[in-house]
């Protein structure tokens, strides 16, 4: 039998970040290649669709090159081509989809779908301990917010979700109303910092009371009214005061520290009702780990409230390093790995579906 090593490249461009990865045996990482558009799609507050598809087919060509030039292995030691093949926006989606298929049909080797937000859920075993199943996966980012049950890496059972925005795009959308740029993850992250979480009231959306879904445009609404004010209510001196800091001045109005309570009280319920949701879920799924993924993992109250959430249930909290939280290929060629022991592979037909299903 054989002891060579099983070598998988991955490629992902569902959203905005065009990346490409060698990855060993489901787990050890010889390159991961990003390039991301944040710049490209800054100044229109949020990614473009159009924008987005035409700089992947920019950059795959130079990401790939990339990836395998820094594994340093021959293009014959690649056992497969493993692609993002949903969710995601479909023009982004079919960019990576064509350079995978491209190289498969090349090389003679086996094509691999992957669930982008299942491999996610298996982003902690990247260059990680693997995982210990079963495990309640939460991923939050610009484009998804949902919890899952995982029996293994590739059975993955959708949960809930939201019903409107994702959590990162509440964290862009408060951002742009306080007027602080894009993304706004990061920004409130940072003024968040020196604020008082319990200055403002926010409403705590939590749905039906076993309800594993999420809504946050509620939340980003009563921020937009906060800081602009109830339209058309009149409210007293006494009233306005009882709102919190900062009630009803405009963005242009605040002051440094109104801004930090606003960003703080914001973040603060965001990271109470994921806190909340997880707890659902461990009851539902009785797991012995919780993973969570995405971008917005990357929040500190978030983190320190999930980390005290798990403690407090008495379970594994696996958080991973920034590098597997934020969009990658080397999570999409890890999980590949297991579909491929599976005998999951796809045909050149293979569609990009830009919808989550379950
Ligand atoms: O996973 P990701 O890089 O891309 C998507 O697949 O969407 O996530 C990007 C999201 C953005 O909405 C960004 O504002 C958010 O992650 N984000 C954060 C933080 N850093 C990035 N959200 C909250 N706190 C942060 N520190
Ligand atoms: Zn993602």
């Amino acid at each position: 039998m054989s002891t060579e090593r099983t070598l998988i490249l991955g490629v992902e461009s569902s959203c905005d970040e065009t990346a490409c990865a060698v990855v060993a045996d489901g787990r050890e990482v010889l390159s991961n290649a990003v390039a991301t558009q944040i710049d490209l799609h800054r100044r229109f507050g949020g990614v473009v669709p159009e924008v987005a598809s035409r700089a992947h087919i920019e950059a795959i060509g130079p990401v790939l090159d990339e990836a395998l030039a820094t594994a340093g292995v021959p293009v014959e030691r690649i056992d497969a081509v493993a692609v993002t093949s949903q969710p995601g926006l479909v023009g982004s989606l079919l960019v990576g989809l064509m350079a995978a298929k491209t190289l498969a049909w090349l090389w003679s080797k086996p094509l691999i779908a992957v669930n982008h937000v299942h491999a996610h859920v298996y982003s902690p075993a990247v260059d990680g301990e693997p995982i210990d199943y079963p495990a309640v996966g939460l991923v939050i980012s610009g484009g998804h917010t949902a919890l899952y049950g995982a029996r293994s890496p590739i059975d993955v059972t959708l949960l809930g979700q939201t019903i409107d925005d994702a959590a990162g795009e509440a964290f862009d959308k408060v951002a742009s109303i306080l007027q602080l740029g894009y993304p706004g993850g990061p920004v409130i992250d940072r003024a968040a910092r020196s604020g008082d979480s319990k200055a403002v009231r926010l409403p705590r959306t939590l749905l039906a009371a076993d309800s594993l879904d999420f809504s946050f445009s509620g939340l980003k609404t009563a921020v937009l009214y906060h800081v602009n004010g109830v339209p058309n209510a009149r409210l007293t001196p006494e009233a306005i005061a009882a709102k919190g800091p900062g009630y009803g001045k405009g963005a242009e109005g605040l002051g440094e520290r109104e801004i930090a309570d606003i960003a703080a009280s914001f973040q603060g319920v965001v990271a109470d009702v994921l806190a909340t949701k997880v707890r659902r879920a461990v009851k539902r799924v009785r797991p012995r780990s919780i993973i969570v993924g995405g971008g917005v993992a990357a929040n500190s109250a978030i983190r320190a409230r999930l980390t005290d959430e798990a403690v407090k249930l008495g379970l594994t909290l696996r958080l991973p390093p920034m590098t597997y939280c934020t969009d990658n290929a080397a999570m999409i060629a890890a999980v590949a790995y297991h579909h491929l022991q599976a005998g999951h592979t796809a045909g050149l037909d293979l569609e990009a579906t830009p919808t989550m299903r379950p």
